[in-house]
């Protein structure tokens, strides 16, 4: 296992009712969700979506999932009991307008459930991410080391910012999971 896939059941498992995922990739989360989840994924690159597709018929999971980026998402407003993000508001372009967007289709109180890794704090390892960030970003698909997921969730309107202690702090890959609510 992934040392990033460790942080997967404990975030997914805590979603319920009607669910997006944003970003889905090849489906990794999908394994960890309940079986009664009403699930829903976007996620814009189509060899990814395909990989997700061929997951979920393996795991016999029952999941609606769209072609289209978080920065636009095809749903009403208040529609999802809880939004999923894991390791995606480093890579989604537009990452302001898609944390916006996350709170708009979540319901009020509903919650947003996120890992991802940031940006250091330790000014040694930020150094290093900033600097091999531009490479870092050109290899991994537009993954950016040096986002600040819990700020852009802020700056959107989340409230009730949950944010468990980082893992790996003193690495160039410091990761924090935790949740955010629609007000
Ligand atoms: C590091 S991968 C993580 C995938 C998945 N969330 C996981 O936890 O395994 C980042 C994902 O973000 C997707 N992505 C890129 N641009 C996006 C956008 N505008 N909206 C949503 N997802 C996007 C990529 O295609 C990729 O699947």
């Amino acid at each position: 296992m992934q040392p990033l896939d460790r942080l997967r059941p404990g975030t997914v498992g805590r979603a319920g009712g009607r669910v997006l995922e944003l970003g889905v990739g090849t489906g990794l989360n999908l394994p960890h969700y309940d079986a009664d989840v009403h699930l829903h994924g976007v996620e814009p690159d189509p060899h990814m979506l395909k990989r997700a597709q061929q997951r979920a018929a393996r795991l016999g999971r029952q999941v609606e999932l769209h072609q289209v980026g978080a920065e636009a998402l095809p749903f009403p407003d208040a529609h999802f009991d809880v939004v999923v993000a894991t390791f995606v508001f480093c890579t989604i372009p537009d990452a302001q307008a898609a944390a916006a967007e996350a709170l708009r289709v979540l319901r009020p109180g509903g919650r947003l459930l996120f890992a991802e890794h940031v940006r250091a704090d330790a000014a040694l390892f930020a150094s290093v991410q900033r600097l091999v960030d531009p490479l870092w970003q050109r290899l991994s698909g537009g993954c950016s080391l040096v986002r600040d997921p819990v700020a852009l969730l802020a700056e959107a309107g989340a409230v009730d910012l949950q944010v468990r202690p980082r893992e790996g702090a003193w690495s160039v890959l410091p990761v924090i999971t935790g949740s955010a609510r629609r007000s």
